[in-house]
């Protein structure tokens, strides 16, 4: 699987968008379709219009217009890294179940990049004239409207702004938005809060050294590097080195044209230039992924030097705002695994089976499911629930603790379990001080937030779940079938199972009565009559009850 004309024996973008071709999770629309108004509306139906997650698609739109009646000839490709689970498994090479095998796995064996001469991401240089006035620079971009109706300008979205720490020399990539503001200039917004953006961080090495801030926006290449931009690796981690742990091989990389940073060679498009430390300007209102639209703030702005590409380029959109979307399933399929590792070998907690960070609306940071083996300790259930809230600074205001028999995913399961096994005067802890994220409310001091913690496990035996035994609904399933009768989709719980406090004795009763023989039942309890108790009085608590021996 050659990267082109660099011979990377790692995917790039074409080859990716082959596979989802061949897997038919991509979608290719040739009619025309306008960038401004139409392109991401289209593709926001699959999010909000009852398409399960499994049937989402990459779109390629072949025939790109705009508002001002003009045409591109760069096709433009949307939700093509992670509009679902199965595609992001086609990017990183794995199945779905090994994804977070294969984070860990890069990450404790990073591959340092290979610089080459050339690359493909430089069949096409534009700098000077090239990037002045209508039609030009990234005016002749197909970057698309993400949220007409609210936001301001066609964004960048799908970006690896890449910079360079000028201390320590390494780099580091994120995905940040960039809205476009003329032909040479776009605004990149970092977020400055603690534990926001590493670019930002960089900026404000450059800003004291009275410096602006080299920077490349890479807009689409090879998915191991593509992946690393939404990814939360700690600061000083070379995310090219990460991205050759994912390949497998290093990635190769050219130095950029007109600044010092080092890019994929098989980048489809990559903006070149340096941002000011100096000067910032309003940018926004743009529909964000916590749901709401940002309002206008101060952010940085770049100027453009020079802008390569691909002569095939394809421009890549990542689709975002209200969730799901592809950016929160690009993050959650990245992020659970960093958090279950956390838990399990950072902390050594043992007996925790999964970690959900809920996605639909909320945006994955707000409300996180830790899901413990029943039996594990209070103490260490508390661990989870302390150490899920405080690994990353925005994420984990609500942090609710599960056991294996709940699915995080269905909202009736977790009230289930809020409503049975947890008591709010013993089981919840209010913490204090968690950094803001989302819109502002203000009603918070200096801006902060805070964390409910809640241990919804069992605390102790409960009785059975009050449905019939496995083996009658799965009779009664067949039966269904050969009655006919519309297909079904079990939810869970769809059969009863014990808890615990449940007996042998009672076993034998329910396999009686099943059996037809109800009236047996009925003289063992014609045996234990009494006049000396009170309606509703449990028969474990008269002495020499049938149970009381076993
Ligand atoms: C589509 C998308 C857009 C994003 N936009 C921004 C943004 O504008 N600014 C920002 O700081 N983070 C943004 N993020 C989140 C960062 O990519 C994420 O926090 C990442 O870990 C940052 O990398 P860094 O820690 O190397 O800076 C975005 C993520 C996605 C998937």
């Amino acid at each position: 699987m050659a990267g082109a004309a660099n011979n990377g024996g790692y995917p790039d973008f074409h080859e990716h968008l082959r596979k989802l071709d061949d897997t038919g999770l991509l979608t290719t629309i040739d009619a025309p379709v306008n960038k401004d108004t139409e392109l991401h509306p289209l593709v926001r139906w699959q999010f909000r219009g009852g398409i399960p997650e499994e049937e989402r698609k990459a779109f390629k739109f072949t025939n790109v217009t705009d508002s001002l009646g003009r045409s591109y000839d760069m096709p433009v490709v949307v939700g093509a890294l992670s509009t679902n689970a199965e595609m992001y498994s086609v990017g990183m090479g794995v199945p779905v179940e090994e994804i977070g095998g294969k984070w860990n796995d890069a990450m404790a064996n990073p591959i340092d990049p290979v610089t080459v001469e050339a690359g493909v991401c430089h069949e096409v240089v534009l700098t000077g004239d090239d990037l002045q006035g209508e039609g030009k620079g990234l005016d002749g971009l197909p970057v698309p409207i993400s949220t007409p109706g609210y936001d301001s300008a066609p964004y960048l979205t799908a970006t690896n702004v890449t910079t360079r720490n000028p201390e320590t020399g390494t780099q580091n990539m994120g995905t940040y938005r960039a809205g476009l503001k003329a032909s040479d200039r776009m605004a990149v917004r970092m977020v400055s809060r603690p534990g926001g953006a590493e670019g930002h961080m960089h900026w404000e090495l450059y800003k004291k050294r009275g410096e602006k801030m080299p920077c490349a926006i890479v807009v689409g290449c090879p998915p191991a590097v593509a992946y690393m931009g939404p990814q939360k690796l700690p600061v000083g981690v070379e995310e090219m080195a990460v991205a050759g742990g994912v390949a497998g091989e290093p990635i190769q990389q050219v130095k950029c044209k007109t600044v010092d940073i080092m890019i994929p060679a098989e980048s489809e498009l990559v903006v070149e230039g340096f941002i000011d430390t100096e000067y910032l300007e309003p940018e926004a209102p743009f529909a964000e992924s916590h749901g709401h639209v940002a309002l206008e703030d101060y952010n940085a702005s770049m100027e453009v030097t020079a802008i390569t590409h691909r002569k095939d380029a394809v421009f890549t959109s990542i689709i975002s705002q209200l969730t799901p979307s592809e950016s929160s399933v690009i993050k959650r399929v990245a992020y659970e695994p960093l958090y279950l590792s956390h838990l399990r070998d950072s902390l050594g907690i043992k007996g925790i089976k999964k970690v959900y960070l809920h996605e639909p609306l909320t945006n994955l940071r707000k409300v996180l499911f830790v899901q413990v083996e029943r039996g594990l300790p209070t103490t260490e259930i508390w661990r989870a629930l302390y150490g899920a809230s405080s690994l990353a600074a925005a994420i984990g205001k609500y942090v609710v603790a599960v056991n294996e028999d709940i699915d995080p995913t269905n909202g009736d399961a977790v009230f289930w379990a809020l409503a049975y096994r947890a008591n709010p005067a013993l089981d919840v802890q209010i913490l204090k001080h968690r950094v803001r994220y989302g819109p502002k409310d203000p009603r918070t001091v200096n801006g902060e937030e805070s964390t409910l913690l809640i241990d919804a496990t069992l605390k102790s035996d409960m009785p059975p779940i009050a449905l019939p035994k496995k083996e009658y609904m799965e009779q009664a399933a067949a039966l269904w079938d050969d009655l006919g009768l519309p297909p079904l989709a079990p939810e869970s719980p769809w059969h009863g199972y014990s808890l615990g406090d449940w007996a042998d004795e009672w076993d034998e009763m329910a396999k009686r009565a099943a059996e037809g023989n109800y009236m047996e039942n009925g003289r063992r309890s014609a045996q234990l009559r009494r006049n000396d108790v009170f309606p509703n009085t449990s028969i474990r608590d008269i002495p020499g009850n049938p149970f009381e021996d076993k």
